[in-house]
């Protein structure tokens, strides 16, 4: 009986694969390959991947549980960093670095011993934008869409909701300050673009970066603080030690004609932020930067406070100008002046133009820029002990970035996967759902044929399924991957407003639970 049946089911098996159009496949779902696969390489071997997964297994067996207080906290956020980023920046680092492939390359935060997954979306909204998300991953709340650093009771544009404290809510790196603690923030793109002000800003519209953008909005910005006035002027901004990134017209008037850009500031106040940040400081080991060489000239033993702005808007890709210090560079002097201070520091790492790329859809601006935010999670964690200092590595959203196809082994990562099976046209192993970088199908109805297209050009635009003006985020979860005190809790799959809740419980600050509550 159990016989008959098992045949009858073979049978319906066998009808239901005959009935598919490639009636010759056994498995219609992957394509076929021809034999043999002479690429002449070798590959490899047995012994070598026994070898590896045992060495992995020995580490693991090794790795230490650390229970003792984060004096230090080294947060770094990738912006729009998905797990297809880091797999395509990993490859994209071993073949800059001539591996023999590419994929058996590491980017250095891979080496941390514990990782989760981050659950992304906001109060409002399935998909996070940078907004609503840094409020969670720094606040421990999640908030609506386009909203920093307030509870999810305030709507988008509300102003007085937002100047309402009884609605805002309080960061790791306030909580740091409030403990003693020496402070940071770093980014690549305006320092008061919405991941940075996560760490300092109260606002119910991420465009308020300058008071004309309020203005703009049909708010007062006599009675509604912007995002810049708020890092300068209050708490917990006022006593950030150590500010690097870009975005100087958010903090300078339209009549100060910028050094650089030879334009006048955002600003229509007439406030002239950086002025007032050095008055502010005047009497303290403070210092104002606009350019590398007066970075470079930084000594971090003899500065408390330092403001750096480099650029008048974000600072540049790495791959189009090293003008600007680099996000290793930036990170080290940071880690300089702050570590001076014996109770510790919390700093903020911000790799921001990983999704600016994207959104142009530009996939190798955004491994570069994966890859120079890994090189700087490998500064931070060789100035460091793992025993005293929490470095977590993550992203605040996803993607509609994937790798596709079946490229061999060393394939170039910024190259073509082979053909269409159904078009016999040649696509590319990286490509987004949507954006800029569509192209449209010829006047018969084909496909774009990229045969012609210099696909590893830096500025080249992936194709995409989709026409949108700026490619959109990715609703999918995103990793996070850690070291150090209490790392091993920040496992599993979590919301992503838990990771604050974790460092104020390894580093004792905050209000929640501490692991030090008993001192
Ligand atoms: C702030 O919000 C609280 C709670 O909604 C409210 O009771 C209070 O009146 C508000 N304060 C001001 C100054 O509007
Ligand atoms: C980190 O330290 C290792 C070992 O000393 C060294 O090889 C590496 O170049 C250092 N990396 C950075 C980014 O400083
Ligand atoms: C961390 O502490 C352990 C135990 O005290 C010690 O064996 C180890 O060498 C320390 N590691 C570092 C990097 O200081
Ligand atoms: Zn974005």
């Amino acid at each position: 009986m159990i016989q008959n049946l098992l045949i009858l089911g073979l049978c319906l098996i066998a009808f239901s694969a005959g009935s598919s159009a490639h009636t010759d496949d056994n498995d219609r779902m992957h394509p076929k390959v021809s034999f043999p696969q002479s690429s002449g390489k070798q590959y490899e071997d047995a012994s070598y991947w026994k070898k590896n997964a045992r060495d992995t297994l020995a580490k693991k067996l090794k790795e230490p549980i650390i229970e003792t207080e984060a004096k230090n906290t080294v947060f770094f956020l990738g912006d729009g960093m998905s797990l297809p980023t880091v797999t395509a920046a990993r490859i994209y680092k071993g073949q800059l670095e001539k591996l023999e492939y590419g994929e058996e390359a590491s980017l250095f935060f891979e080496s941390f011993p514990n990782t989760a997954i981050s659950k992304t979306f906001c109060s409002d909204s399935q998909t996070a934008d940078s907004a609503c998300s840094a409020t969670a991953y720094l606040t421990g709340v999640k908030a609506n869409i386009y909203t920093i650093g307030v509870k999810p009771t305030v709507n988008l544009g509300n102003c007085e909701a937002q100047m309402n404290v009884t609605n805002q809510v309080e960061s790791v790196l306030a909580w740091a300050q409030a403990a003693g603690k020496s402070t940071g923030i770093i980014t690549t793109t305006r320092i008061t673009h919405a991941s940075p002000s996560g760490t300092y800003a109260h606002i119910a519209h991420r465009d308020w970066e300058n008071d004309d953008m309020v203005r703009k909005s049909g708010q007062n910005p006599d009675t509604c603080d912007d995002i810049a006035e708020q890092l300068i002027l209050r708490r917990p901004g006022i006593n950030v030690n150590v500010i690097l990134g870009g975005g100087r017209r958010e903090f300078t008037p339209t009549s100060v004609i910028d050094p650089e850009e030879k334009i006048g500031g955002k600003r229509t106040d007439n406030k002239n932020l950086i002025e007032i940040w050095k008055v502010l400081k005047s009497g303290k080991k403070a210092q104002y930067v606009s350019t590398r060489a007066e970075f470079e000239k930084i000594d971090p033993k003899e500065t408390d406070f330092v403001l750096g702005l480099f650029n008048y808007d974000h600072l540049s890709y790495h791959l189009d100008s090293t003008e600007d210090p680099s996000l290793p560079e930036l990170t080290k002097k940071a880690i300089e002046i702050l570590s001076r201070n014996p109770k510790g520091y919390f700093l903020f790492v911000e790799g921001g133009r990983i999704d600016h790329a994207h959104h142009d859809n530009m996939a190798q601006k955004a491994l570069m820029e994966t890859v120079m935010m890994d090189k700087a999670v490998e500064t931070a964690a060789n100035m460091t002990s793992e025993n005293d200092t929490l470095i977590l590595v993550t992203a605040d959203h996803a993607h509609v970035f994937s790798i596709s196809g079946y490229p061999k082994r060393g394939n170039p990562i910024m190259g073509t996967a082979g053909t269409s099976d159904k078009d016999n046209l040649p696509y590319t192993t990286l490509s987004y759902a949507n954006g800029p970088g569509y192209k449209r199908p010829t006047s018969t109805g084909e496909r774009y044929d990229i045969s012609n297209d210099d696909t590893s050009h830096k500025d080249y635009k992936q194709p995409t399924g989709l026409p949108v003006y700026s490619e959109t985020h990715g609703g999918d979860d995103v990793a996070i991957f850690s070291r150090g005190p209490y790392s091993h809790y920040l496992s599993g799959v979590v919301h992503q407003n838990y990771i604050p809740h974790l460092i104020g419980y390894a580093s004792c600050t905050g209000s929640g639970l501490r692991s030090c509550s008993s001192k």
